[in-house]
């Protein structure tokens, strides 16, 4: 059977004008080095998430590994501290714990949720000085309670927000319960400038250590005074200026061109959150008919912003099942997420033996996911609410 439905459908939203748009721009600009198209959608994607800074990078990896280092240059992590992770995650979430020096420990997540909950993080975190959570999928826990128990331990809490641009609990966007997030704009996420990442923080020193550790580890792009500062304490005449190199850094530096997609394709947001929402909300109401899966629980959660429907079944046999079915309807799906990522060879070649096997693990087995486009067609929607039909 032919593919009918894909995981990612487009490389964007309105996929047409936003070609077109692409390439006008291409034609017309002078500049495609980092400049006004990147900074305004650095200054409206903050705007829009309601954080006072957004630092544009090229992709949601290189968000986790610049945020790690900023947060080591500053002192805040330390090597050889432990930092708490969500075993339903993607690999480049652990991947700059490991790199960095610091000690990955894995959390299960609650089922029904598919995220870390209050009660798995209770045993482990008198033992962290970390905390980098992913909010599963467009889904969280009982956020709050975790950002609290972080605060009373003082545990820096980080959130991988990659899955969930959008999603709203407890009165808040997810993304802006930890001291910084990070977003993914890769194609099929929530909105695509092809690659493309963010960190978001309320956090002023933080926000400058961030500007440094994108590019380079210069201070180009730091406020005057700031520049001032590092200048004098470093003895740094003009001449040298551009060329000082003031702590460990990447070269995580964003174009114009994604720049230009951002803000074509931030301009759409509320619409692809609204509906990929009601395909979600669609998805639900059938699948909570079939007594086959595990039923996922949002009551607590304003706004569930999904871009993948997962489905995790009783038993392998039930997932098998409904694998065949989905490949046999021509419905490409995928494990949720990488599965449990503490099953991955890299994981167990450089954190081995630190596995937590719980829900994670089930989820590894009996779960899959298919894609939640906000231009699904009629058609395409009664073809996957058939695949969760019993
Ligand atoms: C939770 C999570 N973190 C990080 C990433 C990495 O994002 P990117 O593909 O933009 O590097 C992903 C990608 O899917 C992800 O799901």
């Amino acid at each position: 059977m032919d593919i009918r439905v894909r995981l990612i459908k487009s490389a964007f939203y309105k996929e047409k004008e936003t070609r077109e748009g692409l390439a006008a721009f291409v034609r017309d600009a002078s500049l495609f080095s980092m400049d006004r198209e990147c900074r305004k959608f650095e200054e409206d994607f903050a705007k829009k998430q309601g954080r006072r800074f957004a630092v544009f990078v090229t992709s949601g990896s290189a968000a986790n590994l610049v945020l790690i280092q900023a947060l080591l240059n500053l002192d805040r992590l330390r090597r050889g501290d432990k930092v708490g992770f969500s075993s339903l995650t993607w690999s480049t979430n652990v991947m700059p714990l490991i790199q960095l020096g610091l000690v990955p420990v894995p959390l299960d997540s609650n089922l029904s949720t598919l995220n870390v909950s209050p009660r798995d993080l209770e045993e482990k975190i008198g033992d962290l000085q970390g905390l980098f959570l992913t909010n599963t999928l467009g889904f969280c826990d009982d956020i709050g309670k975790i950002k609290s128990m972080c605060e009373a331990k003082g545990v820096v809490f980080l959130e991988d927000n990659c899955e969930s641009l959008g999603s709203k609990a407890g009165g808040r966007l997810l993304g802006n319960f930890g001291e910084a997030s990070t977003f993914s704009f890769f194609v099929g996420h929530h909105m695509s400038t092809i690659e493309g990442g963010m960190i978001c923080t309320d956090d002023d020193e933080l926000h400058n250590m961030l500007l440094m550790t994108r590019i380079h580890g210069w201070d180009r792009n730091l406020p005057g005074t700031e520049q001032d500062r590092l200048r004098r304490e470093n003895g740094v005449d003009d001449f040298y200026a551009k060329y000082t190199f003031y702590d460990l850094a990447f070269n995580a530096r964003p174009t114009e061109i994604n720049g230009f997609l951002g803000n074509a394709q931030l301009g759409y947001l509320d619409e692809i959150v609204f509906r990929r929402e009601g395909n979600y909300k669609l998805f639900n109401y059938v699948a909570r008919k079939n007594d086959d899966f595990f039923p996922l629980d949002f009551s607590h959660m304003e706004l569930v912003s999904n871009f993948a429907y997962p489905v995790i079944c009783k038993s392998r046999t039930l997932a098998e099942k409904y694998r065949k079915k989905c490949q046999e309807n021509g419905v490409e799906t995928r494990p949720i997420i990488a599965g449990d990522i503490s099953k991955q060879p890299f994981y167990r070649k450089y954190a081995g033996g630190t596995r937590v096997s719980g829900n994670a693990e089930l989820v590894h087995e009996n779960g899959f996911y298919f894609g939640n486009n906000p231009e699904l067609t009629e058609d395409e929607l009664r073809i996957l609410c058939g695949i969760l039909e019993k």
